[in-house]
């Protein structure tokens, strides 16, 4: 087997109902085609009802599966109640959230108005919060044995990162509602779990974070000790996992999926991997001939 072949090979998400916030594109199509592929039904919803017409058509073609596409905008959480009626009167049920979609780009922290600062929190955060609080709700006064949440966060969410603040700060407030949950609402059936990917291209990430001439000047590969970016696959293969009844002792986890990307970054010394092969023995002599001295 190679590591971007689908996981799963049975229909092991069968009948489960699954809402993917963003999932008309990028990560959260890729997830959503492969949940479909396991015997999910899945809700899309985002903010462009064509944009997820036209995702939803083209995965009933490639699966076969039951999709329903939902415009909702995750910042109002009238909208969001409405998005899980709308669920619950087409399946009956749902079983699972993913909170997927976000909003990020890139910007010196002090060119940012307030109102773009708040653009991306109310879109990370408040619209993650959004989607708990209506579904954790409906589950708790439904009696539902068991319910998962998974939020898509990423590395920055600990260690922060500058020029993207507004989403460092909403994915950090995300992983602390996950953990918080987690053992708050376990009494109630519901699991709650983050995942944390490094670099997976897509084109509403690419085109924000990496625009124009970034790409060429900043190799991300670089950053990855495995020398490569993520294939959707890998990181739909881990979240069928985290939604499946496979991981039902997990619970409060955030998986970083990254290929050592940020401890690359973080190791004090990770810097000395540029040093070539051969000078490891003049080093050594240095190092020792030091302590002969004294
Ligand atoms: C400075 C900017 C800006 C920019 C927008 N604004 N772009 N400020 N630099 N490049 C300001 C606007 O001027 C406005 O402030 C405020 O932000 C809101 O902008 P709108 O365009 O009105 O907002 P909206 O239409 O809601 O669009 C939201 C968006 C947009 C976030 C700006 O990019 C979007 O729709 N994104 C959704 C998809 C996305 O971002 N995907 C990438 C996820 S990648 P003023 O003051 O003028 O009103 C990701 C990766 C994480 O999360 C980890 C990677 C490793
Ligand atoms: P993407 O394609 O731009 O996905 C973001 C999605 O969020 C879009 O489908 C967008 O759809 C939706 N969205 C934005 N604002 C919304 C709102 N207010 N209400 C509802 N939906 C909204 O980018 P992506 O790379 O796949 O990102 C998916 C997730 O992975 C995000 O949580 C991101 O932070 C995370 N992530 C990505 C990477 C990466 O390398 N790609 C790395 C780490 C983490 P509309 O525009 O139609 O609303």
């Amino acid at each position: 087997m190679t590591f971007s072949e689908p996981m799963f090979k049975n229909k092991e998400l069968q009948d489960k109902v699954i809402v993917v916030t963003g999932g008309g594109s990028g990560l959260g199509k890729s997830m959503s085609e492969y949940f479909l592929a396991l015997g999910a039904k899945v809700i899309i919803t985002s903010r462009n009802l064509e944009k997820l017409e036209k995702t939803s058509k083209e995965l009933k073609e490639t699966t076969g599966g039951e999709i329903l596409p939902v415009a909702c905008d995750v910042r109002n959480y009238e909208e969001v109640e409405l998005m899980l009626a709308k669920t619950l009167d087409k399946f009956g049920k749902v079983d699972c959230l993913l909170n997927n979609a976000a909003g990020n780009f890139i910007s010196p922290t002090e060119r940012l108005s307030s109102n773009a600062f708040d653009t991306i929190i109310d879109i990370v955060l408040k619209g993650s919060k959004n989607c708990t609080l209506a579904f954790g709700k409906h589950w708790i006064s439904s009696k539902k044995e068991k319910a998962t949440i998974l939020n898509i966060v990423t590395t920055y969410a600990w260690t922060g990162s500058g020029y993207v603040v507004p989403s460092a700060a909403a994915k950090a407030g995300v992983l602390a509602m996950t953990r918080s949950l987690a053992v708050e609402w376990a009494k109630y059936g519901i699991r709650l779990n983050a995942v944390a990917p490094g670099p997976f291209p897509t084109k509403g990430a690419w085109d924000r974070l990496l625009p124009g001439e970034l790409k060429e000047k900043f190799d991300v590969t670089k950053k990855v000790p495995l020398r490569r970016v993520g294939e959707h696959q890998e990181l739909a293969n881990l979240a069928a996992y985290l939604l499946s009844d496979y991981s039902a002792y997990i619970n409060g986890e955030v998986v970083t999926i990254d290929g050592g990307e940020w401890l690359q970054g973080a190791g004090e010394f990770n810097m000395l991997e540029q040093i070539p092969k051969e000078m490891w023995d003049m080093l050594e002599m240095m190092i020792r001939a030091k302590k002969e001295k004294k």
